[in-house]
């Protein structure tokens, strides 16, 4: 049935408010405008940034579809899309690429100023949602709205990608891969033999670590207050697991004093300031390099020992691990496509859409790495 031009009714998970439960429900999507397509969602992997949406730490309006790592096929476009065409299998962007901005025109910037992150409106450009319930609308998160079996993104936050990827497993590309393995390759540069300490053994820090292992670093030592993240940790290549709620000193000190005088690379991958902090405090004070990756709640600060600052250690946001989404992600999937680098051991769990609950249950309990939510028809 040709479904250009018509609204889609079709299930979506509905988060109606902060910390209270999502229901799956029928929705109504409308066909993408101009420059817009629309997807159907073959997966989505339920990534921390959905949780900081869930509890409220990031100031979005509801009631919205969350997800952004997707995976799917372009149903229609709208007018001027030039970029996709339906059947084309593409990734959902939370970082965008416009191509036009200032930040997408500068070689070192890639923090579209097309993302909806900070702030978040919730709707596409031209200030309108494309998804109802019951004649209500629904808001959109991040543009991408992945937690559906149809959703509609700006051209400039879809990537395509190779014909052949399994779409069982690429959305960990669109985000949670290039987010913490850039982190290493591109933002932190990690040099061979190099020291690295790695707050937070989730999804993005698990990238974190292959990216460090990559770059050939001699010793990365792992953080987690759940040490059901560890043996995967090592796996991936963390040569000594830390649980700082069993350290009789705090996790920095510990750190300095296991590499002598700090590390070269520390890397935050939790999004809460008091690891931020101690992932700067793991530095070495003159050539240490802090790489903040997780995204604290909105409106919070980081309050540093000022004095120390002077002595040279560097502190670097980092922006989806530095990559130009819509230049760089194709090319991680080929990538993946050609084993030069693996999503597959990040991968604890695949579950059916309509386990979503099952699936939030298992990401609380501190159960999963990554767990990829599979929709009907994916293949
Ligand atoms: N100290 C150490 N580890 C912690 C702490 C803490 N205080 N609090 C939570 N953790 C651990 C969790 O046990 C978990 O293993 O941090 C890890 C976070 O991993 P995930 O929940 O899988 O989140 P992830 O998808 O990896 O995202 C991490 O990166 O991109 C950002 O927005 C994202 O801020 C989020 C961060
Ligand atoms: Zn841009």
């Amino acid at each position: 049935m040709d479904t250009s031009g018509k609204a889609i009714t079709c299930r979506a998970a509905i988060a109606w408010a902060t910390n209270s439960p999502l229901s799956i429900e029928e929705v109504q999507v409308e066909p993408p405008k101009a420059g817009e397509v629309r997807i159907k969602m073959l997966s989505t992997g339920i990534c921390g940034t959905d949780e900081h949406v869930l509890k409220g730490e990031l100031l979005m309006k509801f009631p919205l579809i969350p997800g952004h790592e997707g995976a799917g096929i372009v149903e229609s476009v709208g007018n001027g899309v030039t970029s996709v065409e339906p059947g084309d299998k593409v990734l959902t962007l939370i970082i965008p690429q416009c191509r036009e901005c200032s930040s997408c025109l500068n070689p070192q910037g890639n923090c579209c100023e097309k993302q909806d992150i900070l702030p978040c409106t919730g709707l596409m450009v031209d200030g309108t949602s494309r998804f109802t319930f019951k004649g209500k609308r629904i808001y959109h998160s991040f543009r991408t709205s992945t937690w559906t079996e149809y959703t509609v993104v700006p051209e400039f936050a879809v990537a395509k990608i190779d014909a052949a990827a399994p779409m069982d497993k690429v959305c960990l590309i669109s985000c949670e891969l290039p987010t913490g393995y850039g982190a290493a390759v591109n933002s932190g540069k990690v040099t061979p033999g190099s020291t690295c300490v790695i707050f937070g053994l989730g999804g993005v820090g698990s990238a974190i670590i292959m990216g460090c292992k990559a770059s050939g670093a001699s010793r990365i030592i792992g953080v987690d207050i759940n040490e059901e993240k560890f043996p995967k940790a090592r796996e991936l290549g963390v040569t000594d697991c830390l649980n700082p709620q069993k350290l009789k000193k705090p996790v920095q000190d510990v750190v300095v004093e296991m590499t002598g005088a700090g590390v070269d690379f520390a890397f935050e991958a939790i999004g809460l300031t008091d690891t931020m902090i101690a992932a700067w405090n793991s530095c070495h004070k003159s050539y240490g390099v802090c790489l903040i990756v997780g995204l604290a709640p909105a409106q919070t600060q980081l309050s540093l020992d000022a004095p120390v600052i002077v002595t040279g250690r560097t502190l670097k946001g980092v922006c989806l691990g530095d990559y130009k989404t819509r230049d760089c992600i194709p090319q991680l999937v080929t990538d993946y496509l050609q084993k030069k680098i693996n999503i597959d051991p990040v991968i604890t769990h695949q579950l059916p859409f309509d386990k979503l609950h099952e699936a939030l249950e298992l990401f609380h309990a501190g159960k999963t790495i990554r767990c990829v939510l599979l929709f009907q028809g994916q293949k």
